[in-house]
């Protein structure tokens, strides 16, 4: 099959394909969420400070090989310092919301129900959550943002074992408890697909339980963590926690390759399965794994939920978030599935579909649970209403909220005069689109979307990518820590200004 090249671009990317006179009048809806987004280890710092252990992130970045340019979190931002002039910095631009993480190894630096609760971790937390308030911006909280205490990691594999799930839910009701009626919206993981195919077992194959290996880890890991995301909820419920809850999905609902062909709208049926069904369904569907999950894995891979577990994950969201990075073309396997079956190791058939990404995000490639394939750099708006159409087919819901989408290129961390570096214009035109294409998403599809959050406030630790892969729509230098807004950030600014009703 040979790659296909990139769709025309259909529309100048900046402000979207909206005819230009009918964007200006659009207006997202009241009480929306206009957001920039951030996670506790990618900007906090601060890794030593007021009783806080380790997380596997502190380990991990120090071993050799592990980030691309040998950087870690250590520093970073150090909002955990300036989180004041972080959140006036936000407030100054006009944005209503941000969306953040708590770090676990803050408020329990043993990670289990047993730890001492560090008062230290909950009064920095009460205080963000308060200013945020003080400063008209709406904390939106995410319980785990792939900073898993090392201890847990260590003790036992992390969500590798069921040991997860209680210590889990117990770190979830310390947190609802501290700041019950302070935030209203709240998530207990981000990107599990993303933490479970690729993180949970990064890099610490060597304290992989007995059994599991990297191919079964990905499926115990999404099993532990949907019974202590019900079980979080169940709590969130029984404490009568204000306000709502759900998780952040990922963006992997592709597109059929050849139109004309049942193979490739199959290889799309198994795509979404696992690559975003493996959590959607059992929360917003069956309570259970897909179908074609369970046609295709034994239960040593993909171990099965009982009837009283299903009734338990069944229903525990009360909206449908989603992150919006990429979209796929997806084909099915040039020779054949079963030539292809006979010739991979493992029964993870989603590996012969032939996957092609167009990414916002450097490249990034997507792991465990599909294939490696090939991604483009590429300007993602233009697939976004069609791809937000079919999460809502798919999943419908009452309130959808963009948790992130952002852009990131790999050339920009080249620049270094910082008057170039600011005039960043294929960010600030790619989130323009986006926000344009939201509005039509509205106005003219009916999705009922009722936040968006730009990733991200400032530039920060990507994770393995490390501090010179930046998202931010502020420049931070990491010498001084001077933050800068960029170009996009007063374009935010201004898009807020026109299309959020007050
Ligand atoms: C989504 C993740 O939640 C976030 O942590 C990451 O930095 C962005 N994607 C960009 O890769």
């Amino acid at each position: 099959i040979a790659l296909p090249s990139p769709p025309p671009r259909q529309y100048p990317s900046f402000y979207s394909n909206a005819p230009k006179d009918i964007l200006p009048s659009l207006k997202f809806p009241p009480g929306f969420l206009f957001g920039v987004a951030t996670a506790a280890y990618q900007v906090e710092g601060a890794v030593k400070n007021e009783g806080k252990a380790p997380s596997m992130w502190d380990w991990a970045n120090k071993q050799p090989g592990a980030i691309v340019d040998n950087t870690t979190g250590d520093i970073t931002d150090l909002q955990y310092f300036l989180y004041k002039e972080d959140v006036a910095r936000v407030a100054a631009l006009g944005v209503n919301a941000h969306s953040f993480s708590i770090s676990w190894a803050r408020i329990l630096p043993f990670g289990t129900k047993d730890s001492p609760v560090n008062p230290e971790g909950i009064d920095h937390y009460r205080d963000l959550i308060a200013y945020h308030r003080k400063s008209g911006v709406e904390p939106v909280v995410t319980l785990f943002h792939w900073d898993i205490p090392l201890a847990l990691q260590a003790y036992y594999g992390g969500f590798a074992s069921p040991n997860i799930t209680d210590d889990f839910v117990h770190y979830a009701k310390t947190v609802f408890k501290a700041y019950n009626g302070s935030v209203h919206t709240w998530y207990t993981f981000n990107e599990p697909n993303v933490y479970c195919g690729q993180i949970a077992s990064y890099p610490f194959n060597a304290s992989i339980p007995d059994g599991l290996n990297s191919s079964t880890l990905p499926y115990h890991c999404a099993y532990n963590l949907l019974k202590a995301h019900a079980g979080a909820v169940k709590a969130f419920r029984e404490m009568n926690i204000v306000g709502e809850i759900a998780f952040k999905n990922d963006d992997f609902v592709g597109m059929p390759w050849r139109t004309n062909t049942t193979e490739d709208a199959e290889a799309v049926e198994r795509h979404v399965a696992f690559q975003i069904g493996i959590f959607s369904d059992p929360v917003y569907k069956t309570g259970d794994w897909p179908k074609i999950m369970k046609d295709i894995l034994s239960p040593e891979w993909l171990p099965r939920f009982t009837e009283e577990e299903k009734a338990e994950i069944r229903g525990t969201a009360d909206f449908f978030a989603i992150d919006c990075y990429r979209q796929q073309y997806i084909s099915a396997p040039p020779n054949g599935l079963e030539n292809c079956l006979s010739n991979i190791s493992d029964p993870l058939w989603p590996k012969c579909n032939v996957v092609q990404t167009f990414d916002s995000n450097a490249g990034w490639n997507i792991g465990a649970f599909s294939s490696p394939g090939t991604s483009w750099l590429e300007d993602t708006s233009r697939f976004l209403r069609g791809y937000l159409k079919d999460v809502q087919a798919r999943w419908p819901t009452h309130k959808m909220i963009a948790s992130e989408f952002g852009f990131t290129q790999p050339f920009e961390s080249q620049k270094t005069d910082l008057a170039s570096i600011k005039e960043d214009t294929d960010r600030t035109n790619y989130l323009m689109s986006y926000l344009g294409e939201m509005l039509l998403s509205i106005h003219e599809d009916g999705i009922p979307l009722k936040g968006a959050f730009i990733w991200a406030m400032l530039d920060n630790a990507e994770w393995n990518s490390g501090l010179n892969t930046r998202f931010g729509v502020q420049y931070v230098n990491y010498t001084t820590l001077e933050r800068s807004y960029k170009r996009s950030a007063f374009a935010l600014a201004e898009f807020f200004e026109a299309h959020l009703q007050k």
